[in-house]
């Protein structure tokens, strides 16, 4: 489920672009020389996913963010123009950032904290950042702030680090290894994810973090587990939902799946179908994010 290539990013910025020129065409004509009363709103914006059982994670999410930021309307938009055109197909309808915006403007709305839902500062994360600095832009333009995806400094690797081993089942003993999922891009910020096993090892010698598109590879933790003659491991997506990664590349019964190349390896894994979105303290990080951004909104 990976895009490639900046020709993407440009293509969805241009869009916001023209978007934002038709809409703030809009907002001139109805609220010249008047001054525009301050409607406060929330969006977030995600991957996206296609399957319905990866949705409570989102839930889980949305139910937070109300609770936190009562009376402040939250709205969603994704990323992945895959899943937007999946999902489409079968009537439902999801904005992209730019769309979601445009028409959160249409709608008043005048400050809009953005929070992304993403796991590193990759491309989608990147794309997004584009896109928001067109909206900013341009005459009599919303005020957006963005809020950092779930990795992005020093803080949030530790507490992303303590909060994931937490979650491991306390079933697991200590010669066992967790072994968490990640996505993964070819990416410059794809350096998240060994730096996350630096992370990792400073708490837990035996968890170990791979990607199904990046580096650290399946092929590097296999390696990992066989010199320390790891038998068992728990495996764990580190994505925000569990959807067609964890359930088909990580736990699927295809023979290159994790769960299969780590049993002919000799590594008996048990899979855990659960996104980090549906853990507390891991949604807490995102949470504070979106705190910060809506502390940046102009008064
Ligand atoms: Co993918």
């Amino acid at each position: 489920m990976r895009k490639s290539g900046w020709s993407i990013g440009f293509k969805s910025a241009l869009a916001a672009l023209v978007l934002a020129i038709l809409f703030s065409g809009i907002a001139w004509a109805g609220g010249q020389g008047v001054h525009k009363e301050k409607k406060t709103g929330i969006l977030l914006v995600a991957f996206g996913t296609s399957v319905p059982e990866a949705q409570g994670a989102f839930a889980n999410i949305e139910r937070k963010v109300r609770a936190a930021f009562p009376g402040v309307d939250v709205r969603w938009a994704y990323t992945s123009e895959i899943i937007r055109r999946k999902l489409a197909k079968e009537g439902k309808i999801l904005l992209s950032p730019a769309e979601a915006l445009a028409k959160m403007q249409e709608e008043g709305f005048t400050r809009v904290a953005l929070q992304s839902l993403h796991t590193i500062p990759g491309e989608e994360y990147n794309d997004l950042l584009h896109t928001v600095r067109v909206f900013r832009h341009q005459a009599g333009g919303m005020d957006v702030t963005v809020g950092e995806p779930l990795l992005s400094r020093h803080e949030d690797m530790e507490r992303a680090t303590e909060a994931i081993l937490a979650v491991v089942p306390k079933e697991r003993k200590p010669g066992e290894a967790v072994l968490l999922m990640g996505h993964g891009t070819p990416h410059p910020a794809n350096a998240y994810y060994p730096a996350l096993q630096y992370y990792l090892w400073k708490k837990d010698p035996n968890a170990f973090v791979g990607t199904v598109e990046g580096s650290p590879s399946l092929d590097d933790v296999v390696a990992e587990l066989a010199a320390k003659g790891i038998k068992k491991a728990w495996l764990m997506p580190f994505m925000s939902v569990a959807g067609d990664h964890a359930r088909n590349d990580m736990a699927g019964d295809e023979p290159d799946s994790w769960k299969n190349v780590l049993a002919k390896a000799g590594v008996k894994c048990v899979p855990i179908l659960k996104g980090t979105a549906e853990y507390d303290t891991i949604v807490d990080i995102w949470l504070d994010h979106l705190r910060t951004a809506m502390g940046q909104l102009k008064e």
